[in-house]
């Protein structure tokens, strides 16, 4: 048995109840509370298609996950075509896949600027912002509540480059109802599964610079803003999607995660992978690279606290959205993920493991 499986098996002892459905998912809990020695859950986005047609992906995704989201498939776009439809289909398949081999599942996402439908742009007051907001939360948690025990509630809020720790990104729910499109979807998500945890997810603010920190800042007034209008938040996501040419903010990273911690909320890492663009071709020593970024990212993260959860964006490099904005100048297939094109681990999954079982 090798050391995944055997890793696996302690890990899906601790999962597989909450998977099931047959520990109470208290509110905040993807599983239920890590026991100092139990192992920290690994998952991956997972897409129907590839689920669907490639079987070595399907046998992949069973053997090395405990959790899986649907990269895409409970996104506006995916879901609401049109505006009287919900097309299930697709995210129904890979919730099957999450029962059939009761892998604990993430919801991702209700409000995010990105994969909206254009009919979206016909909303033309904040009432009926409101209404198609909560309705649409209100259909899918019900839908899934029995099964998803962790929602991307809201997803990248902040700006790419905000201009002060208040700045929101503009897209239909923010223009129509300004920073209470946040609350508004909180409350409706715990309305219908009180049991679920309800997480804020965010991406770059793992690096050195100034814009980072203002990131960094930004987020951490959503934050604490919700907190102290006792809005229903149990999470912040980091999504880690880390760039091979950045510095990882160790300090600032953990001083971030104890604070945000220290405000009684739990960290997930959602969305990991090393964009591996700018690095040598030769994969031995890219692979080596790329491990070793996500090394310094989860000591900074880990030297703050036990994330309940470690993800990353894809599970091959056989199917990743990397080179969609980051293809490769020597034009050879990037390699961001744990296992390679042909499903064979790399030594990131190697680090994964390592912090995966690394004791409280
Ligand atoms: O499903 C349709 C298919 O029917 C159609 O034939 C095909 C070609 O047009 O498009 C398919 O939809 C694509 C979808 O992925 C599923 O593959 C969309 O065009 C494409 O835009 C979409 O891209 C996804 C993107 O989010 C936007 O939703 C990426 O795969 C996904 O990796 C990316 O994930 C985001 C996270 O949600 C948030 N954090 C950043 C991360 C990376 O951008």
């Amino acid at each position: 048995m090798t050391h995944n499986s055997l890793t696996r098996r302690a890990a899906l002892g601790v999962l597989s109840a909450a998977a099931a459905g047959a520990v109470s998912r208290r509110a905040g809990a993807i599983a239920p509370a890590a026991a100092p020695t139990a192992v920290v859950p690994y998952g991956a986005a997972i897409n129907s298609p590839a689920l669907t047609n490639d079987r070595a992906y399907r046998e992949a995704a069973a053997r090395y996950c405990q959790v899986i989201v649907p990269e895409s498939e409970m996104k506006w776009d995916e879901l609401r075509p049109s505006r009287g439809e919900y097309r299930f289909e697709n995210a129904d398949i890979i919730v099957a896949f999450a029962r059939e081999h009761r892998l604990a599942l993430r919801g991702h996402t209700f409000a995010w600027y990105g994969a909206m439908p254009e009919w979206v742009n016909t909303i033309a007051s904040a009432a009926e912002a409101e209404r198609e907001l909560t309705s649409h939360i209100q259909t899918v948690v019900s839908r899934y509540r029995d099964v998803v025990s962790s929602w991307d509630v809201v997803n990248e809020p902040i700006p790419d480059k905000p201009s002060g720790v208040s700045d929101l990104r503009q897209f239909v729910w923010s223009r129509h109802l300004g920073e209470n499109y946040i609350p508004i979807a909180f409350r409706a998500a715990a309305a219908v599964d009180p049991k679920a945890m309800l997480v804020l997810n965010e991406y770059d603010v793992e690096y050195i610079g100034a814009r980072f920190q203002a990131r960094r800042d930004a987020l951490r007034h959503i934050v604490r803003r919700l907190l102290d209008q006792n809005v229903p938040l149990h999470a912040v996501g980091l999504q880690a999607h880390l760039y091979a040419d950045r510095a990882i903010d160790r300090d600032g990273l953990q001083a971030f995660v104890s604070e945000l911690k220290g405000w009684g909320l739990k960290i997930l890492i959602t969305e990991m992978d090393v964009i591996d663009d700018t690095l040598p071709g030769p994969e031995k020593e890219r692979d080596a690279a790329v491990a070793a970024k996500a090394d310094d990212f989860l000591e900074a993260v880990f030297a703050a606290c036990r994330p309940e959860v470690i993800l990353t964006w894809g599970l091959s490099d056989r199917y990743t959205w990397v080179p969609t904005y980051n293809k490769r100048a020597d034009g050879r297939l990037n390699r961001p993920l744990p296992l390679d094109d042909a499903m064979k681990p790399k030594p990131l999954m190697a680090v994964i493991d390592r912090f995966r079982r690394r004791a409280v």
